[in-house]
Formats: structure tokens, C-alpha cells, sequence
């Protein structure tokens, strides 16, 4: 048994203390929160990095768990300026409002994806948590644009591992856990009343960057968020950018071709007329239901004409 596996309880004192004041602002639930803690004090890196930032909840974690380890250093790197839950508020506040000590520590970049500001970052780092929309590409683009910048051996905490049992769509850390190869993964015991943890890390090795490829065949995995058109967005100049500046040329035609044949499917889903779409997304929630309603659409002729005009 890895030495991590019990990480959750690991010097837990030291996030007690200040849990109250980080709990209030964190998207973590109480194992997460403690098992990223106990990783940090079990690890001691100087060099950390954190993608997906919102209040600073998990900043503050990283911090605090680092408060007595010399030089030690958190890049933070989030898409919006504000924080996406409360836009009166800047993104990762909870460091300048509730923890100013650790400002001299705490190098947060904000506006744009990752790929963006990695080279800002620059290599070695030791530690990284990675948090991001949890919608498929988004976390396997944004660990493939910090691969090439993460020491070996280094690990990488993926926050939300198990969301789908609650939303559909949030798959991509899923994905990207089970499609990551390292002779190092771990996840704490479950808050949740099944048993799957919703936090995991695995370890950075050399397997990891000989089978690659696989984390880029992911790529093919039908994408979500064709509707808000974001694949065409400048985003995908920056990953452009470093995926073709870090990787061979094999490796980067499988990540054009994925752009281009997911484009090609966007395009045919905005032909799929309003009715089906629903109709899809009812299916895949509660299929008997979207039967039932169906069925009874179709014997009342006059219900269907009232909703038809409304899909
Ligand atoms: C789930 S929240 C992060 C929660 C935070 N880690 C915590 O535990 O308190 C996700 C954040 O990721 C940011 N984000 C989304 N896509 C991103 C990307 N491509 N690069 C960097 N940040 C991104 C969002 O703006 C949002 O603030």
C-alpha cells in the first residue's frame, strides 16, 4: 500500500486550525480538503501549480499546508478575472482578503486558459491541482498544455473525479484519471455514500509520458460545450501554441485531427432540430420518462402542436 493512502489524515492539524475560514469559500468536501492537505505535508514541494482557482478555497489549502516549508511557492492560473460564483468578487480573494501572509507566496494569473500562462510558469514543478470546468476536453487540454512544465515523479491532484453521478456532462476528470497511465494513483475514502472518492492523484513517471498517446486519443471522445461555440475560440490558439512547441509532430496531428473532427460534429449538432436535443437529454436523465412523455405526446395530438411551438 502506497504511503499516500491514508494522506486524508496525514498531519491534519495544521488545515484544522484554518479550516474553518478556508471550508466557507472551498468547492471541496471534507476528505478532499484534508487529503489534498495531507499529500502537501507529505510531499514538501517548493513549486506548485494550480489550474481552476474560483474564490482560492483550494489556494489557501495549498498554502497553508506549506506555511512552514522555505521558498515554497503557488502559481495559480484561472480563466476569469472575476470569481465565477459572485462577480463582485476577484478570483481567488480568499488569499488577499483572509490570508494577506501568504501573499508573498501566491503568483495567480488570471484571463485565459492555462496554456496561456504555463510558460510564465515554467518548468518544475512538484505539485499540481488540476480543477477545472469538468467538462470533456477541457482538463485533458489543460494537463497536456502542463505536462511538458511537471518535474518527474511530480503529482497531480484532480479534484471531481466522480461528478458524473451527479451531472452527465462532468466527465472530463474521469476521463483524463482513467486514461492517464501511471504506476501511481490514489484516492482517499469516500465522502459520498457510494463508494467512489471524488479526488484522486497519480504520479508523473516516465510510463506516463511514454503512453501519451493515449491521454491525446481521449481527444476523440465526442466533446461538450458545442452550443457556446468554444472550440473556435482564441483559446485554442494558445493550446495550438504549446502542444505543437512541446510534443512531436505524431502527437500533435492527433490533437488537429481531434479539433477538426469535432468541429465537423459541432456542426452537424447545430442541424439537430431543438425537439430532439431535448428529447436526447431527457433520454439520457430518465429514459422511461422520455418514453412515457412520448407516448402520450403522441396520442394528444393537440399537447404536441402546444409544445412544438415552443422547442
Ligand atoms: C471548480 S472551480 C475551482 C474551484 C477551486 N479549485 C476550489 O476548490 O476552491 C473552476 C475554476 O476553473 C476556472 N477555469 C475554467 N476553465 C479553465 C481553463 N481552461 N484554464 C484555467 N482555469 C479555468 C473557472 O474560471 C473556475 O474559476
Amino acid at each position: 500500500m502506497h504511503e499516500f493512502c491514508n494522506a486524508e489524515y496525514f498531519e491534519s492539524d495544521i488545515l484544522r486550525a484554518e479550516d474553518e475560514k478556508i471550508s466557507k469559500y472551498s468547492e471541496m468536501l471534507n476528505n478532499e480538503r484534508y487529503f489534498l492537505n495531507g499529500l502537501i505535508r507529505y510531499l514538501k514541494p517548493k513549486k506548485m501549480l494550480e489550474v481552476g482557482v474560483a474564490g482560492g478555497g483550494s489556494s489557501a489549502i495549498m498554502l497553508n499546508a506549506t506555511r512552514d516549508i522555505d521558498d515554497s511557492i503557488l502559481f495559480s492560473v484561472d480563466y476569469l478575472d472575476k470569481y465565477w460564483i459572485d462577480s463582485n468578487k476577484k478570483t481567488g480573494f480568499v488569499i488577499t482578503d483572509y490570508f494577506p501572509e501568504f501573499a508573498d507566496r501566491y503568483k495567480l494569473y488570471t484571463g485565459g486558459d492555462v496554456s496561456k500562462h504555463i510558460e510564465k510558469v515554467g518548468n518544475g514543478v512538484e505539485l499540481t491541482l488540476l480543477d477545472t470546468t469538468h467538462m470533456h476536453p477541457t482538463e485533458t487540454l489543460n494537463f497536456l498544455c502542463i505536462l511538458p512544465f511537471l518535474n518527474t515523479n511530480s503529482w497531480v491532484v484532480l479534484h471531481d473525479i466522480s461528478l458524473h453521478f451527479f451531472n452527465e456532462k462532468s466527465l472530463a476528470c474521469k476521463y483524463l484519471y482513467g486514461h492517464v497511465v501511471s504506476e501511481n494513483k490514489i484516492s482517499p475514502t469516500s465522502d459520498f455514500s457510494h463508494s467512489f472518492s471524488n479526488i484522486g492523484t497519480f504520479q508523473v513517471t516516465d510510463l506516463t509520458h511514454q503512453c501519451i498517446e493515449n491521454v491525446f486519443m481521449s481527444l476523440t471522445i465526442p466533446w461538450i460545450g458545442w452550443d457556446d461555440n468554444w472550440i473556435l475560440s482564441d483559446d485554442f490558439h494558445d493550446i495550438d501554441i504549446i502542444i505543437k512547441k512541446y510534443y512531436d509532430s505524431s502527437l500533435y496531428k492527433i490533437f488537429k485531427d481531434s479539433v477538426c473532427f469535432q468541429s465537423k460534429m459541432q456542426e452537424q449538432w447545430k442541424k439537430v432540430p431543438n425537439s430532439e436535443k431535448i428529447e436526447r437529454a431527457l433520454y439520457v436523465i430518465n429514459p422511461k420518462l422520455c418514453l412515457k412523455i412520448k407516448k402520450s405526446i403522441q396520442r394528444n395530438e393537440r399537447i404536441k402542436n402546444m409544445i412544438l411551438r415552443y422547442l
